[in-house]
This record gives structure tokens, sequence and C-alpha cells, in this order.
């Protein structure tokens, strides 16, 4: 099969994966990532504890390799993520900063990096998991030194920075009907309302074989958030399994990956399809979920898995 980059071409598609720049050293997987992605999202290297490790010292160079690589070849880059809880530096998370301070180095923080990527970056995660699962305020410094108002306010810095940048709020467990996904369709929708500049809303997408959600609750969800004029991104795609994999977990999960690639190129304001990785070699599943693991489209080898080959039969 013809890579999907080529097979997406004339689609308004990203196909996208994440990764760190340790892995460009690992030449398969920099010449997957070339061959068959047409945009990549930094896993790690954007986030707050690599940008502002000090007060005030911004360090870019291993985000700004990453920047590189995708414009050497042709690429898109999603920058992931301006506002978080957790990757946060020391400084931050255990300054004992007053209100006033907190929005201060919070613009600071947003008007440094999305003014440094400029014309290179085009899409942000702006606000990263700001729901809890029962779709409550995350408690999290953000929200507890400034209130919900964080949200609008990270935004109105972001498109002050960079006008033209297309901004997102990107959050998990709101593929299908969850409380969390209602709750992320009415924080978007407000923002929208209050002429707050969001651009889209992004789901992560870490999904586990032979486990929710529906496609027609996904569906649903798409639906409603192209009535608000918003995108729609698929932006952290995994779907994980318990080890050892067998031949039926991962024709489920080429099921799983094919389902969201019709809904990606069946709804024109589904625009991304990223994977969180290329390789099952790198995964931050096994750290992260114990006993699971193989949740992408190539395996530790990088051979197709049956998921790629779904995916490339829808685009
Ligand atoms: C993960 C990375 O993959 C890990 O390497 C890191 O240790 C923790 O963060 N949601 C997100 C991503 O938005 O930033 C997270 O990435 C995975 C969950």
């Amino acid at each position: 099969a013809a890579p999907l980059r080529d097979v997406v071409k004339g689609q308004d598609t990203f196909i996208g994966a994440a990764l760190e720049t340790r892995h460009l050293q690992d030449k398969q997987f920099a010449e997957t990532l070339a061959r068959e992605f047409n945009q990549l999202t930094p896993e790690n290297e954007m986030k707050w504890s690599y940008l502002q490790p000090e007060r005030g010292k911004f360090t870019f160079d291993k985000a700004d390799k990453l920047v590189d690589f995708a414009q050497k070849n042709n690429m898109m880059v999603r920058g992931h993520a301006l506002v978080w809880h957790i990757q946060n530096p020391d400084w931050l998370d255990n300054g004992d900063f007053s209100k006033e301070e907190m929005l201060k180095i919070m613009e600071e923080h947003i008007t440094a990096v999305v003014s440094h990527y400029k014309g290179k970056v085009k899409y942000w995660d702006v606000v990263n998991e700001a729901l809890d699962d029962n779709g409550g305020w995350r408690p999290t410094i953000w929200y507890k030194a400034l209130g919900e108002d964080y949200i609008a306010k990270a935004f109105e810095f972001a498109h002050k920075a960079d006008p033209d940048a297309i901004l997102v709020y990107n959050d998990y467990s709101t593929e299908g009907k969850t409380p969390k996904a209602n709750a992320a369709y009415r924080l978007v929708k407000k923002l929208k309302e209050q002429g707050v500049p969001i651009h889209g809303i992004g789901t992560q997408a870490h999904l586990v074989v032979g486990v929710q959600p529906r496609v027609a609750d996904i569906a649903a969800n798409i639906e409603r958030i192209q009535e608000l004029g918003l995108e729609f991104h698929f932006t952290e795609i995994d779907i994980r399994m318990q080890d050892p994999a067998t031949d039926r977990m991962l024709q489920q999960q080429a099921n799983m990956y094919e389902d969201l690639a019709k809904l990606t190129a069946y709804y024109d304001e589904v625009n991304f399809f990223t994977t969180w990785g290329i390789s099952d070699k790198y995964s931050w599943i096994p750290h992260w979920f114990k006993g699971y693991d193989h949740g992408l489209m190539f395996d530790k080898q990088y051979k197709e898995k049956p998921a790629y080959t779904a995916v490339n039969k829808v685009f």
C-alpha cells in the first residue's frame, strides 16, 4: 500500500505521530515518520518543564529539533501543550504565587512559546485536561489560582501572540457518551459564545481494546462540535490491550482504528488523525498502564499491524 501521507493527499487530513527528539536517532523510526506521516506532535518536549525549567529561562533546543525535522520533511507541527497540570517545573508547582502573579506567569509563558514558533506551529493544544472524569473542574494549579477564567485567558494570550494559529481545547475520555464529553462540549460552547478565540476541540483517544466508545456516540459528539463551527481532532490515538497480544485482539484493535479513520474521512471537521507514537517499541502505555501494551499501528519491529492496514484502506 502507499504510505498514509500519500493516501490522504488532497483530503486536508493530518496523519500525525507524537515523538521525542531521541527517537529520531533510531533510523527506522525517523524513516517511518517521514514516509508515513504529514504531521508531528512533540510527545513531551513542548511541555512547560522542558520549555521553562527555570523561571524566565526558556530552552527551546529540543523542541526546535522536532520543528526542523517537520519542516525538512514537509510536515505540520501541533504544539502540545501550553497549559496543563502535570509536567510543570518545580518552581511553578511549588511556588506560592498570588493570583496576579500566576496570571502573569501564564501570559509570559504562552507569549514566549507561541511567539517563538509563530509561522512554524500552526495548531496549539492551548489547555489540556481541565476537566475531571465527572465533568467538574480539575483542581489544577491554574484552577486553584485563577478559577475557570484561566481557560479563556490562555486562549486570549495565545491568540494575541499568533493571530493565525488554530487554538484547541484537548482532553481524554471525551470521545463517547461520558459526563466529561458533555462538560467539554459545554465548555467550548461557552467559550465560543463569549467570543474567546477557540477553534477546535481535541479528543485524545487513548482507548482500550474491547471497551467503548460506540461509534454512534463519537459521531454525535463530532456533530454537535460541528454545529458550533469548531474543528474536531483525534490528537493522541492509541488502543491498548493486555500483554501478550493475540491475533484476535489485534483484529479488534484494527476494527477500532478503522472506525476512527472512517470518522476522520467522513467528517470535514475532523482533520487530525494523530497517534501517540509510531511503533510499540516506544510507547508510554507499558509505563503508565501496568500489563497493557501494543497500542500503535506498527509493532516493535516496525512491522505494519492489522490496524495499519485497516487505516490505510479507509483513506
Ligand atoms: C505522556 C507522555 O507520553 C509520557 O512520555 C509522559 O511521561 C507523560 O505524558 N495525555 C497527554 C499527553 O496530553 O501529554 C500525555 O503524554 C499522555 C496523556
